[in-house]
């Protein structure tokens, strides 16, 4: 929770803790990236520098937050709903006010600010996550990236939905796991 908003993770995790690879997600699973589709529509998402550019630009109908120590480096090619800021504090800050207006707006129902990787970022703001959106990948990659080792026991799996496995991805389970009231 910051300032009142609920804060998410959302994270595609193999059984190896695996998230990236290369720059890349070391998987080709469309579900998940429909599933992340669905889960951010509306929101504002905060991401490190290194997952901004494995976008192909900024993801559509949403706010896209980027975070760099050299935040007026970060090339958002004028792009509409890119913003790059260079503390954690100016990230949630820039997320809240999108939330209260989009809510405002009729655009979402609640507000619910994102946090979509890399590992760095999910570490830095797990105190904060109160709800994670976790697809577990039924594979165990080579991969450089991985989701930080955080304290799961706080939290509860309210749903956890199998995937339907199409040719040539892997198994996979949708979770929503939400941290238990203190
Ligand atoms: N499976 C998944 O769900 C998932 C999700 C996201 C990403 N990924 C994968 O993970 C990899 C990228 O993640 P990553 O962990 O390597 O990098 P990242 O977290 O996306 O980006 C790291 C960069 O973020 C900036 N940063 C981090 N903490 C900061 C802070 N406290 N204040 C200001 N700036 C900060 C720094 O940028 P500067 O160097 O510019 O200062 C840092 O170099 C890719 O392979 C991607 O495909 C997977």
């Amino acid at each position: 929770m910051h300032d009142g908003v609920r804060v998410s993770a959302v994270a595609a995790v193999a059984e190896n803790g695996v998230i990236g690879a290369h720059g890349d997600l070391p998987w080709h699973l469309p579900a998940d990236l429909r599933w992340f589709k669905r889960v951010t529509r509306g929101h504002a998402m905060i991401m490190g520098r290194k997952t901004w550019q494995t976008l192909p630009g900024p993801l559509p109908k949403r706010l896209n937050i980027v975070l760099s120590r050299r935040a007026h480096e970060v090339d958002t090619g004028g792009a509409e709903g890119v913003v790059a800021v260079a503390t954690l504090e100016a990230a949630l800050a820039a997320a809240a006010d999108w939330e209260r207006a989009a809510v405002a707006a009729g655009r979402i129902e609640s507000p619910e600010i994102m946090i979509v990787g890399g590992s760095g970022i999910y570490a830095v703001m797990w105190p904060w996550v109160d709800r994670f959106y976790r697809t577990r990948i039924a594979l165990a990659p080579a991969g450089d990236t991985y989701f930080p080792p955080v304290d799961l026991d706080d939290f509860a799996v309210m749903t956890a939905t199998p995937g339907v496995v199409a040719v040539g991805s892997p198994a996979h389970v949708f979770e929503v796991l939400e941290r238990r009231p203190a």
